[in-house]
């Protein structure tokens, strides 16, 4: 049977194109942020917790928003009201950025999927800097564990990416219980290249000599596409760098399962990508230790569960969540 979303709020939204159905409830996620009442209703509607320590730090549960929905960070307090367990922001890059040209988001419903290719699409470092200080001292900052993904600005060549990285690394740490490294975007050219066993090393270095000081909790997002070989060499790298968590994964380039009339360049994710994530998933748990941030095709409490089953610490959602709303939140809690 369908949800309330599925019934009255996704036709409405689909009825948009992709992209502005996506700034129109961003919008308005941004304007509940804002609005102590909705806040409190929409928080009146939560689930019960279901708290988990990871990086030492506590998660009221374990069903995070994933990178990319709330890339410049405006609305936190909602995504925090909806009972996501945490939330990450991002991707951020060190200098604002426009992204590629429109259309650049589209819908497959049929797959139960989408692809986009925005390209870094946000604000900037410094401009989200600013604004989520504003949001600490308006006294709204949530109460669930922000972490903030950060990026290549397309402007920076790859051989100065690292100092890319370290920038927004500097301007954004203070506000971020993790940060993620982002190096598996395929709509950013060259982006991918740095899960190379050398440059993903002097990456790691770099940001954990910057890190030395004031120790932040570290997680590198990968892409569905590695060989083992590759995945082997990562994580070798990780655990030599001390790194806190993988989050696996990423958007794919492999479209082999979209009908070619209805394909499009870009990251596939969504119900095509499930499969192949989780069993990433399972193959980083029985390689390593390092903690697992599962994302890729949870659209029930089925897949969210197989996630755990692989080895998953935590979960997070995209494209179950445009398809199925926030209703997709309560169903997972409500098996956990
Ligand atoms: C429209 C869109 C934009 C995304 N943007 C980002 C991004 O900026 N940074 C990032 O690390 N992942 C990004 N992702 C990837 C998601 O965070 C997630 O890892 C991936 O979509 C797989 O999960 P899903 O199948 O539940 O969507 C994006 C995904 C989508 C669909």
């Amino acid at each position: 049977m369908k949800n309330g979303y599925e019934r009255f709020v996704r036709p409405l939204l689909f009825s948009l194109d992709a992209e502005t159905a996506h700034h129109f409830t961003i919008r308005l996620l941004n304007g509940a942020s804002h609005f102590d009442p909705v806040l409190r209703m929409l928080k009146s509607l939560q689930p019960p917790s279901k708290p988990k320590t990871l990086f030492g730090i506590n998660f009221p549960n374990p069903i995070g928003l994933a990178a990319g929905l709330d890339k410049s960070g405006v609305a936190l307090p909602a995504w925090a009201a909806l009972g996501f367990g945490f939330i990450e922001i991002g991707t951020v890059t060190a200098r604002a950025q426009p992204g590629n040209p429109k259309p650049r988001i589209f819908r497959l419903p049929d797959q139960q999927a989408l692809i986009n290719r925005l390209g870094f699409n946000n604000d900037g470092a410094d401009v989200i800097a600013h604004r989520l200080a504003a949001l600490r001292e308006s006294r709204r900052w949530p109460a669930v564990p922000v972490g903030i993904n950060i990026g290549k600005s397309r402007a920076t060549p790859l051989e100065r990416a690292t100092d890319d990285y370290l920038y927004s690394f500097r301007m954004l740490r203070d506000f971020a219980d993790y940060i993620t490294l982002n190096i598996s975007s395929p709509n950013t050219p060259g982006l991918r290249e740095l899960q190379e066993p050398e440059k993903l090393s002097e990456l790691l270095d770099l940001i954990g000599k910057e890190a030395r000081t004031a120790p932040k909790p570290l997680v590198v997002k990968i892409s569905p596409d590695l060989s083992g070989t590759e995945l082997k060499a990562i994580l070798a790298v990780c655990e030599e760098n001390g790194v806190s968590g993988i989050a696996a994964t990423n958007t794919t380039l492999d479209h082999s399962s979209i009908p070619p009339q209805l394909d499009q360049a870009g990251g596939l994710s969504g119900a095509p990508l499930r499969d192949k994530s989780t069993a990433l998933v399972r193959e980083i748990a029985a390689r390593s230790t390092i903690p697992v941030i599962a994302s890729g095709g949870i659209f029930d409490a089925e897949s969210a569960l197989g996630k755990f089953q692989a080895g998953a610490q935590l979960i997070q959602l995209y494209t179950g969540l445009v398809y199925r709303g926030p209703q997709l939140l309560h169903e997972i809690m409500d098996r956990l």
